[in-house]
């Protein structure tokens, strides 16, 4: 073999090799490995996961939905918590906070024989099952300097067992709501 003919099979090998290398370069872009914005494995779920955790609570539910459902004689069970301060009995006196009894549908801080706070006695109106339910949730944030001094209830279910209970004290309850 002559030089020559040595040079063309040099070339063509050199020519194959070239090839191969830009095929391999140009199929690297196109099927490069796709590296994860985070390392480790990339599992299909994990973002799902991820925003499982950050979402917000589901809103609670209305508080008509949850006294449909409420259960008074739980609601007498818990209320013992408020019987420290509370009478529920009919024609029961006060104690450290005023008697109970009817106070669904009661105007808010009108018990004789009580001395009230000045930030209930301004806060008015009537105790509806919904006014209830909110001082019940938080007392000091529902009527700032208010001087009962309870922690609050903070669950919704919970709540509404009282105030189904709540509701039945009375002579004539008031009607409930429809949820
Ligand atoms: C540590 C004592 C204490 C506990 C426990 C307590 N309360 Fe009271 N509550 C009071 C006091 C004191 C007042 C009067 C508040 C004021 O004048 O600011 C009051 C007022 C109220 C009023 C307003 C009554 C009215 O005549 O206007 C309601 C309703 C009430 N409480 C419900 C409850 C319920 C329901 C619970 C239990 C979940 C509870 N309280 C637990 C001390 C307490």
């Amino acid at each position: 073999m002559d030089s020559f003919e040595f040079n063309k099979i040099a070339g063509g090998v050199l020519a194959t090799l070239m090839m191969t290398m830009l095929l391999g370069i140009f199929s690297g872009m196109v099927f490069g490995p796709h590296i994860p914005a985070k390392p480790g494995y990339e599992l299909p779920s994990a973002p799902a996961q991820e925003t499982a955790t950050n979402a917000p609570e589901a809103p609670a539910e209305p508080l008509p939905v949850l006294l449909a459902k409420a259960d008074p004689a739980k609601g007498q069970a818990l209320a013992k918590a408020c019987g420290a301060c509370h009478n529920f009995e009919k024609g029961a006196g006060p104690k450290v906070g005023p008697p109970l009894y009817g106070v669904v549908g009661r105007k808010v801080a009108s018990m004789d024989g009580f001395s009230y706070s000045d930030a209930l006695k301004a806060k008015g109106g009537t105790w509806t099952m919904d006014e209830i339910n909110k001082f019940i949730t938080n007392p000091k944030a529902d009527v700032a300097g208010t001087k009962m001094g309870f922690a609050g209830e903070q669950s919704p279910e919970k709540r509404a067992d009282i105030i189904d209970y709540l509701h039945t004290l009375s002579d004539n309850p008031v009607p409930m709501p429809k949820p």
